[in-house]
């Protein structure tokens, strides 16, 4: 179902959903619901979201934002144990394809990419949102990272986005949008944040080349850059509590960002609308960045 006739929307929404208010429920419209119609749609897009855990997730806030516009959806669990968290929320979404990927194993990486060639035969969106270190090396000062630890951390979280848009490349002939997620402790020192600020300072400079690189090709690479939020991934940092109670009290807004919020950021930057826009990191973060 559409937005509602009045706006000319081409954005798909639940049965349930009040076109005149706004109101959509859990799949909230990002469009402006005017007669002027919609400022814009992911209609017709296809988004492969990579970092969904559970209703938490940022890429969860990020897929519901994709299909509220009307993107159709490709989505990926970790593996055996994460199935039954991420395939129920995949199926909310009505995704085309929902497969397991470990982004270690290359032959995993390469099936889902050889599965959305077969089935869609090209990609619109690509979502990276995923990050790991092993605790050990975590919770440790960074100068006593160890070698192991710092390679995991950057294999997973930072050069498995190349391997993706190395892979997405072919199939975005027509342009397309990779994006990542990254976090303000990657310019400035964030207690306890530790080895995740170099790994994400990479993660960044990775999208400014990649970007420069394929701006040519109409593919627009991005980093969101939300403020801290309480997901599975963040509860592995020492003091998390404290990290969140501190930002929101020092953020110009002194409201932490939601996933939602990333969502509707995410869902236009992937809209035809942001195509001109690359190579940035975007911070969503009630303005902590201009006083942090
Ligand atoms: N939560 C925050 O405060 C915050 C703030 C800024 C940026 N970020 C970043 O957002 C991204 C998403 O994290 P989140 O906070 O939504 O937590 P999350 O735990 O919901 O998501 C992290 C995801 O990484 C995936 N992952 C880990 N190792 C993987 C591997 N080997 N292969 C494939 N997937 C793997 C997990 O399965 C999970 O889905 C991360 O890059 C994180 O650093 C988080």
């Amino acid at each position: 179902m559409f937005c509602g006739a009045l706006s000319g929307c081409h954005v798909r929404h639940p049965a349930s959903a009040d076109p005149k208010s706004g109101a959509h429920g859990r799949s909230p419209c990002i469009c402006h619901n005017t007669k002027r119609g919609c400022v814009f749609s992911l209609s017709g897009k296809r988004a492969l979201v990579v970092g969904i855990a559970n209703d938490q997730s940022i890429a969860w806030g990020c897929a519901r934002a994709f299909h509220a516009q009307g993107a159709d959806l490709a989505v990926t669990y970790l593996n055996d144990r994460a199935e039954p968290h991420v395939r129920p929320l995949a199926e909310q979404l009505d995704a085309s394809i929902v497969a397991p990927l470990d982004v270690r194993d290359d032959d995993q990486l390469t099936a889902v990419f050889d599965r959305i060639r077969d089935e869609w035969g090209s990609l619109d969106v690509l979502l990276h949102s995923i990050a790991f270190c092993p605790k050990e090396d975590l919770h440790g000062r960074v100068v006593d990272c160890s070698r192991e630890g710092f390679g995991v951390a950057m294999d997973i979280s930072v050069h498995s986005f190349l391997r993706m848009i190395r892979l997405a490349e072919p199939l975005m002939e027509r342009g397309g949008t990779c994006m990542t997620v990254s976090f303000y402790g990657s310019e400035k020192v964030v207690e306890h944040y530790n080895v995740m600020g170099p790994v994400k300072a990479a993660l960044e400079s990775v999208t400014r080349y990649a970007a420069a690189e394929l701006g040519p090709k109409g593919i627009s690479v991005h980093a969101l850059s939300p403020g801290p939020l309480s997901t599975r991934a963040a509860s592995g940092i020492d003091h998390f509590d404290a990290l969140l109670a501190r930002t929101a009290e020092n953020t110009p807004t002194h409201q932490l960002a939601t996933i939602e919020e990333v969502g509707a950021y995410a869902a236009f930057l992937a809209s035809r609308e942001a195509s001109n826009v690359t190579g940035t990191v975007h911070p969503i973060d009630g303005g902590y960045h201009i006083v942090g």
